[in-house]
């Protein structure tokens, strides 16, 4: 299979498993993904096409959307096989979705500069005007009201009282998307995770504002 025919079939199995998800790994993450880890890929190397299969499988054994994780690294394995990808790039690229999707990427760093690009560009995904967007689409979608003033920090809940309890939107911005800016790899993703970052902090000053009514009243 030639490499044009293994992108295609690929795309078309990502295409399989994220089709009906509504709650912000969609298709067009998955695409942003490839597109920005190719863009890192320029500016910081590395074998462009372990990226750009990573970067398309990165969500697809993710727990929230398949119901077992063992069974989505074994169909992702035959796949790779079966588009003629030579074994040790198979382990390498199971590699990098493991460390990607690894508690939404809290372990250990990826090892490789593949691995490391991909997970920038997850990150950075979720953080600037697409992060904002995506944040409310999946508040909206879990029915999280949008901001509550007296918020207790997630920190000092369990997991169970943070289901009964969770964030607001706004919430998740201090609990994850204003972390990610520290937690980039690269070079490349640090210079454009800083203005994503810059980006988000406009954004609360203004909603933080709004919300209290205009900064016009306050005297
Ligand atoms: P990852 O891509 O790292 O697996 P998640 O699955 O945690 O990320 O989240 C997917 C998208 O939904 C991200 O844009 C993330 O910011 C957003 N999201 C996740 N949890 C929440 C939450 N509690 N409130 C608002 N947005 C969230
Ligand atoms: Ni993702």
């Amino acid at each position: 299979m030639n490499e044009q025919e293994r992108v295609k079939t690929v795309e078309k199995f990502v295409c399989s498993v994220l089709k009906d998800d509504r709650t912000g790994h969609d298709l067009e993450h998955v695409f942003r993904v490839r597109r920005l880890s190719l863009h890192l890929a320029v500016h910081e190397g590395g074998n462009r096409d372990i990226i750009e299969l990573s970067a398309l499988l990165h969500d697809c054994a993710d727990p929230k959307l398949v119901s077992s994780e063992e069974e989505a690294y074994k169909r992702i394995d035959e796949l790779l096989r079966a588009c003629d990808v030579p074994p040790n790039d198979v382990n390498h690229i199971i590699h990098i979705i493991k460390s990607v999707s690894f508690k939404g990427g809290n372990g250990e760093p990826p090892s490789t500069i593949e691995g490391k690009i991909v997970q920038d560009a997850d990150r950075l995904d979720a953080i600037g005007a697409i992060g904002i967007a995506r944040a409310f689409t999946y508040g909206g979608a879990k029915g999280h009201v949008l901001f509550k003033e007296d918020e207790i920090p997630r920190t000092v809940m369990t997991e169970d009282e943070y289901h009964q309890n969770p964030s607001s939107v706004i919430g998740h911005f201090y609990e994850k998307l204003l972390l990610l800016k520290e937690k980039m790899n690269t070079k490349k993703a640090i210079e454009l995770a800083t203005d994503r970052h810059r980006f988000m902090m406009e954004f609360l000053e203004k909603f933080k504002e709004e919300w209290n009514g205009t900064n016009e009243d306050v005297n």
